[in-house]
Protein backbone atom coordinates (compact mmCIF):
# COMPACT_ATOMS: atom_id res chain seq x y z
CA UNK A 1 0.00 0.00 0.00
CA UNK A 2 1.62 3.49 -0.91
CA UNK A 3 1.89 6.05 1.53
CA UNK A 4 -1.18 7.98 0.72
CA UNK A 5 -3.58 5.16 1.01
CA UNK A 6 -1.66 4.44 4.22
CA UNK A 7 -2.63 7.87 5.61
CA UNK A 8 -6.00 7.91 4.47
CA UNK A 9 -6.79 4.21 6.33
CA UNK A 10 -5.61 6.08 9.17
CA UNK A 11 -6.60 8.91 8.89
CA UNK A 12 -10.62 7.26 8.64
CA UNK A 13 -9.63 5.10 11.31
CA UNK A 14 -9.02 8.03 13.35
CA UNK A 15 -12.40 9.42 12.19
CA UNK A 16 -14.53 6.25 12.60
CA UNK A 17 -13.64 5.92 16.08
CA UNK A 18 -14.88 9.49 16.93
CA UNK A 19 -17.93 8.84 15.02
CA UNK A 20 -17.80 12.77 13.46
CA UNK A 21 -19.37 11.67 10.05
CA UNK A 22 -18.76 15.12 8.80
CA UNK A 23 -15.01 15.05 7.92
CA UNK A 24 -15.35 11.51 6.11
CA UNK A 25 -18.76 12.21 4.35
CA UNK A 26 -17.83 15.54 2.83
CA UNK A 27 -15.12 18.03 4.58
CA UNK A 28 -11.65 16.10 3.62
CA UNK A 29 -13.03 14.09 0.15
CA UNK A 30 -13.79 17.29 -1.04
CA UNK A 31 -10.13 19.08 0.29
CA UNK A 32 -8.55 16.07 -1.87
CA UNK A 33 -10.89 17.32 -4.90
CA UNK A 34 -9.60 20.52 -4.39
CA UNK A 35 -5.79 19.27 -3.56
CA UNK A 36 -5.72 17.40 -6.98
CA UNK A 37 -7.29 20.45 -9.11
CA UNK A 38 -4.72 22.96 -8.10
CA UNK A 39 -1.77 20.31 -8.18
CA UNK A 40 -3.07 20.18 -11.84
CA UNK A 41 -2.64 23.96 -12.50
CA UNK A 42 0.98 23.56 -10.50
CA UNK A 43 2.99 20.22 -11.97
CA UNK A 44 6.09 21.35 -9.98
CA UNK A 45 4.34 21.19 -6.88
CA UNK A 46 5.08 17.19 -5.25
CA UNK A 47 1.45 15.75 -5.57
CA UNK A 48 2.51 13.11 -2.34
CA UNK A 49 3.52 15.67 -0.06
CA UNK A 50 -0.15 17.99 -0.58
CA UNK A 51 -2.29 14.64 -0.28
CA UNK A 52 -0.32 13.59 2.29
CA UNK A 53 -1.41 16.71 3.91
CA UNK A 54 -5.05 16.48 2.77
CA UNK A 55 -5.23 13.38 4.56
CA UNK A 56 -3.13 14.22 8.04
CA UNK A 57 -4.05 17.91 8.21
CA UNK A 58 -7.27 17.10 10.95
CA UNK A 59 -6.35 14.25 12.12
CA UNK A 60 -6.12 15.69 15.59
CA UNK A 61 -9.88 17.10 15.24
CA UNK A 62 -11.27 13.74 16.67
CA UNK A 63 -8.75 13.11 19.65
CA UNK A 64 -6.75 15.31 22.06
CA UNK A 65 -6.28 18.01 23.97
CA UNK A 66 -8.86 20.24 22.20
CA UNK A 67 -7.35 23.36 23.92
CA UNK A 68 -4.47 23.19 21.74
CA UNK A 69 -4.66 24.27 18.12
CA UNK A 70 -5.52 21.25 16.20
CA UNK A 71 -3.19 22.45 13.46
CA UNK A 72 -0.22 21.93 16.12
CA UNK A 73 -1.57 18.35 16.88
CA UNK A 74 -2.24 17.03 14.33
CA UNK A 75 1.30 17.90 12.90
CA UNK A 76 2.95 15.94 16.08
CA UNK A 77 0.23 12.93 14.89
CA UNK A 78 1.76 13.39 11.67
CA UNK A 79 4.80 13.31 12.52
CA UNK A 80 4.68 9.89 14.77
CA UNK A 81 2.62 8.37 11.28
CA UNK A 82 5.15 9.55 8.94
CA UNK A 83 8.16 8.12 11.21
CA UNK A 84 6.73 4.89 11.99
CA UNK A 85 6.22 4.33 8.03
CA UNK A 86 9.48 5.47 7.31
CA UNK A 87 8.59 8.19 5.07
CA UNK A 88 11.22 10.11 3.31
CA UNK A 89 13.20 12.51 5.92
CA UNK A 90 13.50 14.84 2.63
CA UNK A 91 10.11 15.08 2.50
CA UNK A 92 8.67 14.65 5.56
CA UNK A 93 9.28 17.97 6.92
CA UNK A 94 7.41 19.69 3.48
CA UNK A 95 4.25 17.73 4.89
CA UNK A 96 4.48 19.01 8.45
CA UNK A 97 4.62 22.73 7.09
CA UNK A 98 1.69 21.99 4.93
CA UNK A 99 -0.13 20.44 7.78
CA UNK A 100 0.86 23.17 10.61
CA UNK A 101 0.40 26.15 8.46
CA UNK A 102 -3.07 24.86 6.78
CA UNK A 103 -5.01 27.58 8.94
CA UNK A 104 -2.83 30.24 7.53
CA UNK A 105 -2.55 31.91 11.36
CA UNK A 106 0.17 31.58 13.39
CA UNK A 107 2.04 30.12 10.74
CA UNK A 108 1.70 31.08 7.00
CA UNK A 109 2.30 28.50 4.54
CA UNK A 110 5.93 28.92 2.77
CA UNK A 111 6.44 26.39 0.21
CA UNK A 112 4.03 25.50 -3.09
CA UNK A 113 2.67 22.18 -1.35
CA UNK A 114 1.86 24.50 1.70
CA UNK A 115 -0.04 26.94 -0.59
CA UNK A 116 -1.88 24.26 -2.32
CA UNK A 117 -3.14 23.03 0.51
CA UNK A 118 -3.83 26.21 2.57
CA UNK A 119 -5.81 27.29 -1.02
CA UNK A 120 -7.57 23.91 -0.96
CA UNK A 121 -8.68 23.31 2.60
CA UNK A 122 -10.29 27.12 2.32
CA UNK A 123 -11.63 26.41 -1.81
CA UNK A 124 -13.01 22.97 0.21
CA UNK A 125 -15.04 24.97 2.54
CA UNK A 126 -16.94 27.08 -0.15
CA UNK A 127 -18.66 24.08 -1.92
CA UNK A 128 -19.00 21.79 1.12
CA UNK A 129 -21.87 21.76 3.45
CA UNK A 130 -19.91 23.36 6.20
CA UNK A 131 -21.28 26.69 5.96
CA UNK A 132 -25.34 25.77 5.37
CA UNK A 133 -24.72 23.66 9.01
CA UNK A 134 -23.22 27.14 10.91
CA UNK A 135 -26.54 29.13 9.15
CA UNK A 136 -28.75 25.92 10.38
CA UNK A 137 -27.55 26.75 14.04
CA UNK A 138 -27.39 30.57 13.37
CA UNK A 139 -23.65 30.88 13.72
CA UNK A 140 -24.17 33.51 10.88
CA UNK A 141 -21.29 35.97 12.44
CA UNK A 142 -18.82 32.95 12.69
CA UNK A 143 -19.75 32.43 9.08
CA UNK A 144 -19.07 36.14 8.00
CA UNK A 145 -15.79 35.86 9.42
CA UNK A 146 -14.99 32.13 7.97
CA UNK A 147 -16.05 32.78 4.69
CA UNK A 148 -14.02 36.07 4.13
CA UNK A 149 -10.85 34.18 5.76
CA UNK A 150 -11.50 31.19 3.03
CA UNK A 151 -12.06 33.67 0.46
CA UNK A 152 -8.82 35.21 1.46
CA UNK A 153 -6.77 32.04 1.44
CA UNK A 154 -8.19 30.77 -2.03
CA UNK A 155 -6.15 33.44 -3.54
CA UNK A 156 -2.88 31.94 -3.40
CA UNK A 157 -3.67 30.75 -6.34
CA UNK A 158 -5.47 34.21 -8.32
CA UNK A 159 -7.40 31.60 -10.77
CA UNK A 160 -8.89 29.77 -7.69
CA UNK A 161 -9.38 32.82 -6.19
CA UNK A 162 -11.46 34.61 -9.26
CA UNK A 163 -13.23 30.70 -10.18
CA UNK A 164 -14.80 30.85 -6.42
CA UNK A 165 -15.64 34.45 -6.54
CA UNK A 166 -19.10 34.02 -7.41
CA UNK A 167 -19.45 31.25 -5.32
CA UNK A 168 -18.53 33.58 -2.43
CA UNK A 169 -21.19 36.08 -3.60
CA UNK A 170 -23.70 33.45 -3.66
CA UNK A 171 -22.95 32.23 0.29
CA UNK A 172 -23.04 35.94 1.33
CA UNK A 173 -26.44 36.50 -0.57
CA UNK A 174 -27.76 33.16 0.74
CA UNK A 175 -26.58 33.90 4.00
CA UNK A 176 -28.07 36.79 4.14
CA UNK A 177 -31.72 35.74 2.83
CA UNK A 178 -31.33 33.07 5.57
CA UNK A 179 -31.22 34.92 8.58
CA UNK A 180 -33.73 36.93 7.12
CA UNK A 181 -36.04 33.80 7.53
CA UNK A 182 -35.47 34.04 11.33
CA UNK A 183 -36.01 30.32 11.73
CA UNK A 184 -35.59 29.14 15.26
CA UNK A 185 -32.56 26.79 16.29
CA UNK A 186 -32.94 23.87 18.21
CA UNK A 187 -30.99 21.42 17.43
CA UNK A 188 -26.76 22.13 17.66
CA UNK A 189 -24.94 19.91 15.64
CA UNK A 190 -22.73 17.44 17.71
CA UNK A 191 -19.30 19.10 16.22
CA UNK A 192 -18.72 22.59 16.21
CA UNK A 193 -17.84 22.24 12.15
CA UNK A 194 -14.87 24.58 13.03
CA UNK A 195 -12.65 23.33 9.99
CA UNK A 196 -10.42 25.02 8.35
FE1 LIG B 1 -8.09 22.19 10.04
FE1 LIG C 1 -9.50 20.91 7.01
Amino acid sequence: MNIVKKAKKYCLSIIDESDDIFSLVTHLPEAEKWAEKICDLRPEADREVVLLTVWLHDVSHYVGDRDTDHAVRSEKMAKEFLEKNQYDPKKLPMVLHGVRSHRNRDVAPETIEAKIFACADSASHMTDIAYLLMMQTGRFEYLAGKLERDFRDVNFFPEIHKMLSPVYRSWKELAKNYKALHLIEKVKPKSEFGFN
